[in-house]
């Protein structure tokens, strides 16, 4: 060789080309697979063409908080745990009162008709109403001891009452529901606030060991629960993102990690798919190919 440095600055060259691909294309993917701490899976989705079309209008992950919302037409309300073998999920919108914090609130909690969440079993306990709340159809007074209850809490004097009221301005709507318009209406029924109890496990006397919250619950589509069984399974065990194409009449994609899309799951794709190859240097497998590869431009070069 009579250039040694110039061959070495060639191989050098060659080297950075081989790994650059990698690099413009192992950009952050379209959508995530957790938002916070929550697991993201079908169908929901992270934001625009993540999850299913049906679903992504009313859920997304709120960039920067990393909170993931459901958005109804009366507000945005934070979803603090997913059940996926069961299809419920738990809200807790910002103005719902628990034992610790009890907030005045004259708003509507609303669900979409068109949407596909309805009201799971929660228990709703509206307080501070204009007593006496017995003239309240909805409410049952065989459980006016979860009022006696919620009224032990230091924190009902935040929503205008005093310590240890009494309960004639507490009333228990369960099991919850929702009016003809889809709403719990707060100010229609003359109360000033409202808890949701999901659970209160073994504690029906200790309302601050209760589990807070609204259940709802998830239909599935046919379409969706055929591209469960079909597509989105496969997907996900190979580390994709199920989503969709919206140019392309909502059809399936799957989002692989190494920025890009294909309409299979991500493994079956390294073959089919050119500039793939370089996604998968960052596998083990795809190491020992780019090994194989360098090494041979090596013998070629010397
Ligand atoms: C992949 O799919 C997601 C979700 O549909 C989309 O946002 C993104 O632009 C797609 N990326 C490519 C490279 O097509």
């Amino acid at each position: 060789m009579e250039h040694p440095l110039l061959f070495i600055l060639f191989k050098l060259f060659l080297i950075i080309l081989l790994f650059t691909p990698q690099l413009t294309l192992a950009q952050y993917p379209a959508c995530q697979s957790t938002c916070g701490t929550l697991q993201v899976k079908y169908p929901f989705g992270t934001g625009d063409g993540c999850g299913s079309p049906r679903f992504q209008p009313y859920v997304t992950c709120e960039t920067g908080r990393d909170q993931l919302l459901l958005t109804t037409h009366t507000g945005s309300y934070p979803i603090t745990s997913i059940s996926y073998t069961t299809s419920t999920l738990t809200i807790t919108p910002y103005d719902m009162s628990t034992c610790i914090s009890m907030h005045r609130c004259s708003s509507i909690l609303g669900l979409d008709w068109a949407s596909p969440f309805q009201l799971g079993p929660s228990t709703f306990i509206l307080i501070s109403c204009t007593p006496p709340t017995s003239s309240l159809t909805l409410c049952d007074p065989s459980y006016s001891h979860l009022c006696a209850s919620l009224y032990t809490c230091p924190a009902v004097v935040s929503v205008g009452l005093q310590l240890f009221p009494p309960t004639n301005t507490c009333c228990v709507y369960s099991p919850a529901n929702l009016n003809g318009k889809g709403e719990l209406d707060l100010r229609a029924l003359n109360c000033d606030g409202y808890s949701s109890v999901v659970s209160m496990g073994q504690y029906p006397t200790d309302p601050s060991q209760w589990e807070y919250g609204v259940a709802l619950k998830y239909v599935n589509g046919v379409l969706d629960n055929n591209i469960i069984d079909t597509k989105c399974n496969a997907c996900e065990k190979s580390g994709g993102v199920c989503g969709y194409a919206p140019l392309a009449g909502d059809s399936f994609v799957c989002v692989c990690k190494g920025g890009y899309n294909t309409t299979m799951d991500c493994y079956s794709s390294y073959a089919q798919n050119q500039g793939v190859f370089w996604s998968a240097a960052s596998s083990p497998t795809g190491e020992i190919w780019f090994g194989f590869l360098a090494g041979l431009i090596f013998c070629l070069l010397n």
